[in-house]
């Protein structure tokens, strides 16, 4: 991912270079690039060649990098700190930040758009789609809006649930569903699974880094710990508490795995990703 990211991202001398080099700086080194490894064990198990899973992993990466950046801004989390290094408005400035988000939004869909990722242009097509409606205002930045609106009130449990399928539930369903359009046509049984599958994951995700905002510790996790509590954050530590936001996210987990049982041998990378999802400590 690393060198197809460094490879697809313009160049930090070609002008703009400030832009540039900010756009590279948000996506590179650093991150656990969960969205993308989801991407390749969902097309692992849809026999979807290598080349047009870098593509459809690098353009989730993307949209998940520029949700970093915004997310990070003074006006929204305030955040000094990310993947262990400056975000990028304190190491470049705010106008440049928003500005790198922006870019790399459009660049994801640029990609997508470049390079043959479904033999049928229609599936193709269907691709582009699924991750504009993941990142946009009833996905990715709809969550980010209503996360904005619950700072300091408390959110029931379905408007909590509702928030976290947007702000981050969407986009990993889309680096799963991206993964599998690479590939063959699944069956209805495997379809549905990967849906389901998808959807556990998309929460228990966000479940996990709210209690590892709470539990872990800055230097872990590389980005401030305990911010959520201070900013007055509705999380599912506020909702539940850790320990049974913890058991929440591993029903999520073992629902998760269940879900591809239709994938048999080839589901086991998905298996892997849900552990990975649910028991990380960063
Ligand atoms: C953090 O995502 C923001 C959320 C959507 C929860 P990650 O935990 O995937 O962050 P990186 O990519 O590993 O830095
Ligand atoms: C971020 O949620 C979700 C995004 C869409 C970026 P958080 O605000 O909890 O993510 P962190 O904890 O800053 O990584
Ligand atoms: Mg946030
Ligand atoms: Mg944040
Ligand atoms: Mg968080």
């Amino acid at each position: 991912m690393e060198e197809a990211l460094g490879r697809l991202l313009p160049a930090a001398g070609v002008v703009p270079a400030r832009l540039h080099a900010a756009m590279r700086y948000a996506t590179l080194e650093g991150g656990k690039r969960a969205r993308p490894l989801l991407c390749f064990a969902a097309g692992e198990a849809c026999d979807a060649p290598a080349e047009r899973l870098e593509i459809a992993a690098s353009a989730v990466e993307m949209i998940h990098a520029y949700s970093l950046a915004h997310d990070d801004l003074p006006c929204m989390d305030d955040d000094v700190l990310r993947r262990g290094k400056p975000t990028v408005h304190v190491e470049f400035d705010e106008a440049t930040a928003l500005l790198a988000g922006d870019a790399l939004q459009s660049l994801a869909f640029q990609i997508l758009g470049e390079h043959r990722l479904a033999d049928d242009p229609a599936a193709q097509l269907a691709m582009v789609s699924s991750l504009a409606s993941a990142a946009g205002s009833r996905g990715m930045a709809g969550g980010q809006q209503i996360d904005l609106e619950a700072t300091g009130r408390s959110l029931s449990a379905i408007e909590l649930e509702s928030m976290h399928v947007r702000k981050t539930g969407a986009l990993i369903r889309a680096a799963v569903s991206l993964g599998a359009a690479c590939g063959r046509a699944p069956t209805q049984a495997e379809r549905s699974g990967l849906d389901r599958y998808a959807k556990c994951l998309g929460l228990a995700f966000q479940v996990v880094d709210d209690v590892l905002d709470a539990e872990s510790s800055t230097a872990t996790l590389g980005k401030t710990a305990g911010k959520d509590s201070k900013q007055g954050k509705a999380t599912y530590v506020t909702a539940l508490d850790a320990a049974r936001a913890r058991e929440f996210a591993d029903e999520l987990r073992r629902d998760a795995i269940a879900a591809v049982a239709p994938f048999g041998e080839r589901g086991a990378r998905l298996r892997q990703m849900a552990d990975f999802v649910v028991l990380r400590k960063f």
